[in-house]
């Protein structure tokens, strides 16, 4: 008899921690590396937020809470719903965990029997399909690659959709490729998922905040109010309030899937931090000036490296409307032998040497389900990205 579990063969683990552990590791032996695989942001969490928590823990807000956040957290994501996305939530449809990671798995556990089948657009987070192995069901991945904006086509969405579809999961603005879903684009697709009523829609808002030139960001349940009371929508503080480490995810969605969800992690982890909740209230009803701010920041590192990894021989990296990622194709470098005498025969390849050879960490596309491509993370200052463009550059400059 195996000791460990016949679940944990169906799944892998992150190979975006994988990168920043092998980066981190190369560095402590003293190699020159710039780390470029990370998905967080590099600014820190604002002052208020911080104050927030610090009073939490001089009041004594230290004890447990209600399983799946307190009221006056639910109250905050009710009102940012309607605020930033007209959307009306009673404060028992809403559900907070320990990262947006926790909320996510929750509701697909919660969900999920061995058959069914759940749409996962790649590029994906890895995430997804993971955790739809996990819990038994089956990850049908379907590309959305480079030529439609690596955005789901929605013939592609119909043409996936079988009486085992339970759900779709959506990603805008995406990890790993920064593309967003403008609100017609999604329209095109609730029209699909309306006309298919067995199937609910993931949608996993978490970069909402993080886009550029003037996109307007847009979710499924405001693009189609007929699909809200089949629509679970995901969000968090991670990303745009720069508080990855305190561990805040939230999501709205009917009752009776938030009401199993909280079954689940009473069973689990229990509440979230309860500190970490407070400073949540903070940054959802404290203002949101840093924002912009931190995303004309974002928005320079983008256009630097697009423009960048454009000029570097055998790299096509598109513009993406937001999150901090691009996810150029190194389709052109396929073949090729590299400096040290590496041949390149797939991402995993292209990564591996210019990890050896140029001391860049990034992370191959194919952990996102479409090769051959990488993702760059670009939330790291101007300096540092463009010394890694150069040498970007100068290992594609000297493939043969
Ligand atoms: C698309 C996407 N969804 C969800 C998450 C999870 O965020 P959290 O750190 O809140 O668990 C991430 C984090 O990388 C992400 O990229």
């Amino acid at each position: 008899m195996a000791f460990l579990a016949d679940s944990l063969s169906r799944i892998k683990p992150s190979a975006t921690i994988a990168v920043t552990d092998k980066a981190r590791a190369l560095k402590a032996a003293g190699r020159d590396i710039i780390g470029l695989g990370a998905g967080e942001p590099d600014f820190d969490t604002p002052d208020n937020i911080k104050e927030a928590a610090i009073k939490a823990i001089r009041d004594g807000k230290t004890k447990y809470t209600a399983v799946d956040g307190i009221p006056e957290l639910k109250a905050a994501i009710v009102a940012k719903f309607k605020r930033e996305n007209g959307l009306t939530y009673a404060v028992d449809e809403v559900s907070v965990g320990t990262g947006g990671k926790q909320v996510l798995f929750n509701a697909l556990l919660a969900t999920l029997n061995p058959g069914d089948e759940v749409i996962v657009p790649a590029p994906y987070w890895v995430s997804y399909p993971e955790i739809v192995a996990l819990a038994g069901a089956t990850p049908v991945i379907v590309t959305a690659g480079m030529e439609t904006g690596f955005r789901l086509a929605p013939q592609a969405l119909e043409k996936a959709i079988t009486p085992k579809t339970k759900w779709v999961i959506l990603n805008s603005p995406s990890n790993p490729s920064g593309a967003a879903y403008s609100a017609a684009d999604l329209k095109a697709l609730t029209d699909v998922l309306v006309r298919h009523p067995n199937v609910w829609v993931l949608t996993d808002d978490m970069y909402e905040h993080l886009v550029y030139d003037g996109f307007q960001f847009a979710t499924p349940a405001q693009v189609e109010p007929r699909l809200k009371e089949r629509t679970l929508t995901l969000n968090g503080v991670s990303k745009a309030y720069c508080m990855t480490g305190w561990r805040i995810g939230y999501a709205a969605g009917p009752k009776p899937l938030i009401k199993a969800m909280a079954v689940l992690q009473s069973q689990s982890t229990s509440n979230p931090s309860s500190i970490s909740q407070w400073a949540a209230v903070e940054a959802l009803n404290g203002p949101q000036d840093f924002i912009p701010r931190n995303n004309a920041a974002f928005r320079e590192r983008r256009d630097l490296v697009v423009s960048m990894l454009n000029q570097a021989n055998g790299i096509k990296c598109p513009r993406p409307e937001g999150a901090f990622y691009v996810f150029p194709s190194c389709e052109g470098t396929i073949g090729k032998t590299t400096v040290g005498g590496k041949k390149l025969a797939s991402d995993d390849d292209f990564v591996a040497a210019l990890l050896e050879e140029e001391g860049v960490a990034v992370v191959q596309g194919s952990a996102f389900g479409l090769g051959p491509h990488f993702r760059i993370s670009y939330a790291t200052s101007n300096a540092v990205l463009e010394d890694a463009c150069h040498r970007i550059q100068r290992f594609c400059a000297g493939l043969r």
